[in-house]
């Protein structure tokens, strides 16, 4: 439900708080496998949005695992979890006028369906970084892929434990380059057309 400030006497309508900020409060979800660019895409994201004038705020493991979900682990049940809070957040975050940018793994269909569920199928806009494991792992900028491959890390995503890729994700982009200024733009470019009318 949206958050309902006072009402138009005029037009007879309410203002709400997505009228006061003046723009769609989508929630961008990025998914994709660990490595693949998601933090480093939606904090760039949310630089150029808010140089924008636009209010909006990145739910990503840094800022959601260490609190809120520190009692989660990496299992299926607990990454459920993990995704239904980080959903439940957007979609209170999206009430009150904020564009919402998420990046986590979120591997498994299902749980992405509840979060499009939980959040409303108009306002989620599923976006799929789609970098092969190949390049992930090369990267391995943290070290997961490494000690995951020697066996010191369990379920882990694309080596010991399944990524479901989006079937059909309103938004696929490669980012296999070194760059972020390319798939940045290539985002912006999408939202700037389709979801948030009026950036
Ligand atoms: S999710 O699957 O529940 O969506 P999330 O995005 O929050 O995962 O966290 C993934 C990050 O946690 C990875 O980028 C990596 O830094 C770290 N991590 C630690 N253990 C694992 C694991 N077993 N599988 C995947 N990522 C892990």
């Amino acid at each position: 439900m949206i958050s309902v400030l006072a009402s138009d006497p005029q037009k007879n309508e309410p203002i709400t708080a997505e009228k006061v900020v003046r723009q769609r409060p989508v929630t961008v979800w990025l998914t994709g496998l660990s490595g693949a660019g998601k933090s480093t895409l939606a904090i760039a994201l949310e630089r150029r949005l808010i140089g924008n004038g636009r209010a909006c705020h990145v739910l990503d493991g840094d800022n959601v695992r260490h609190g809120l979900n520190r009692d989660l682990g990496f299992s299926a049940a607990d990454r459920s979890e993990n995704i239904r809070r980080v959903a439940e957040v957007a979609k209170l975050m999206n009430d009150a006028g904020l564009i919402v940018i998420t990046a986590f793994i979120s591997p498994y269909r299902a749980d992405r369906e509840m979060a499009r569920e939980i959040i409303g199928s108009d306002n989620f806009f599923e976006v799929h970084l789609s970098a092969p494991i190949a390049i992930c792992e090369q990267r391995d900028a943290k070290g997961w892929y490494k000690k995951a491959r020697a066996g010191e890390i369990a379920d882990f995503t694309g080596i010991s434990a399944p990524y479901e890729p989006p079937l059909n994700p309103a938004a696929s982009i490669d980012t296999s380059m070194v760059f972020v200024d390319d798939p940045l733009m290539q985002l912006y470019k999408i939202l700037s057309r389709s979801l948030v009318k009026n950036m």
